[in-house]
């Protein structure tokens, strides 16, 4: 039988994405994965690599942390209490055997204290050992609204202003591996928002979905923001949506949503799977600063009223740096 074109498989990519439920689902990955022009896993190795993963112990951010262990790499994964650190080893050294167990590591972090960010930050620094790369995880939908004990809205600090604090207080270890990358996991939700910095913590009105489209549509705009000042610089940005994922989070807080779409989600090693490959494959670093999704890039809108200027992502950008207290010194 001839292969389909290349013309084909574009056809059918574009034919998935804009169904959006089947694009997001496990049938998404399913078929897109069989296409031909998948990117294949043998071309990259985490051999040599060491990265950091945010929420290692659940859904997507184990499944990561897995990934990557898998690929040969090292991991130091981040939990907030040491319960879940040594229950996580002893889950990875049930599922990937003692040698690639052996090679993960836990630390403290709470994203939704900014001195916790800081001590994160500062233990990698006193390892005095390259990083290959930061995964920014570790996130949650909040059912009401409430403030962190640095006085930011929860959703807004855990998914924005903290991990903004740690990429710029990593930044001198990343730069030391010569060639490192930052990925942030957002959510196919912030395709409902349009960026709104000066409501950016819900000061009024809190809706759960909202708050977190909002937190994760900056992620996005932040993203392209980093690339662009710290082009050249050995450290490529990206931002990759894990379409609908089967996690103890999705159970907990969109039980309805999980009934509804009930086998069509994905399971957490799909939903991570383009995360683990911006982390390992060289291919992406020629298309930085994007929105990935099943290893490819994708559209930043899918409704025109979603677009927004470069005004507006530049308030974004101060805002996020006077509330982390950090100024990340790019070009
Ligand atoms: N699953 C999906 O379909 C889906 C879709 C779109 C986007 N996402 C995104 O994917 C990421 C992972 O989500 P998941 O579905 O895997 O959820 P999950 O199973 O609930 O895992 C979330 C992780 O984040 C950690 N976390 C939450 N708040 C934190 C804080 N303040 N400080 C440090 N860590 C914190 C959790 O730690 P604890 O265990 O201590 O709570 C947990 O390790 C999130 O950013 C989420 O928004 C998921």
């Amino acid at each position: 039988m001839t292969p389909p074109t290349a013309g084909a498989v574009r056809l059918v990519d574009a034919a998935l994405e804009a169904t959006v439920v089947l694009s997001f689902s496990r049938v998404g990955y399913a078929v897109r994965s069989r296409l031909a022009g998948w990117p294949q896993d043998g071309g990259f190795t985490g051999a040599g690599r060491r990265f950091v993963v945010t929420g290692g112990n659940s859904g997507l951010g184990y499944a990561t942390t897995a990934g990557l262990l898998r690929a040969g790499a090292v991991v130091v994964f981040s939990v907030r209490d040491t319960d879940k650190g040594e229950a996580t080893l002893a889950r990875l050294r049930t599922d990937l055997g003692v040698e690639a167990a052996d090679r993960a590591g836990f630390d403290l972090l709470d994203l939704a204290d900014l001195s916790s960010v800081s001590r994160f930050a500062a233990n990698r620094r006193a390892e005095e050992l390259p990083l290959s790369g930061v995964v920014h995880n570790a996130g949650a939908m909040f059912a009401t609204r409430s403030e962190t004990v640095d006085g930011l809205e929860h959703t807004y600090q855990t998914h924005v202003v903290a991990p903004f604090r740690l990429t710029t207080e990593l930044l001198p270890t990343l730069t030391a591996a010569g060639h490192a990358r930052v990925i942030t996991v957002t959510s196919g939700g912030m395709y409902a928002q349009r960026l709104d910095a000066a409501r950016i913590d819900a000061p009024t009105g809190y809706r759960p979905s909202t708050a977190y489209a909002h937190a994760k549509r900056a992620q996005v705009v932040l993203t392209a923001g980093w690339q662009q000042r710290f082009a050249g610089s050995g450290i490529d940005f990206h931002v990759a949506h894990p379409g609908w994922a089967l996690t103890p989070g999705v159970e907990a807080s969109l039980p309805r949503f999980r009934r509804v779409t009930g086998p069509l989600l994905r399971t957490p090693d799909q939903g991570a799977d383009t995360v683990v490959y911006l982390a390992l494959s060289d291919r992406p670093d020629q298309r930085p600063g994007r929105l990935w999704h099943d290893r490819e890039v994708r559209s930043l809108h899918k409704l025109p009223w979603t677009r927004s200027g470069r005004d507006e992502a530049a308030a974004l950008w101060s805002r996020v740096c006077h509330d982390a207290e950090v100024e990340p010194a790019g070009r």
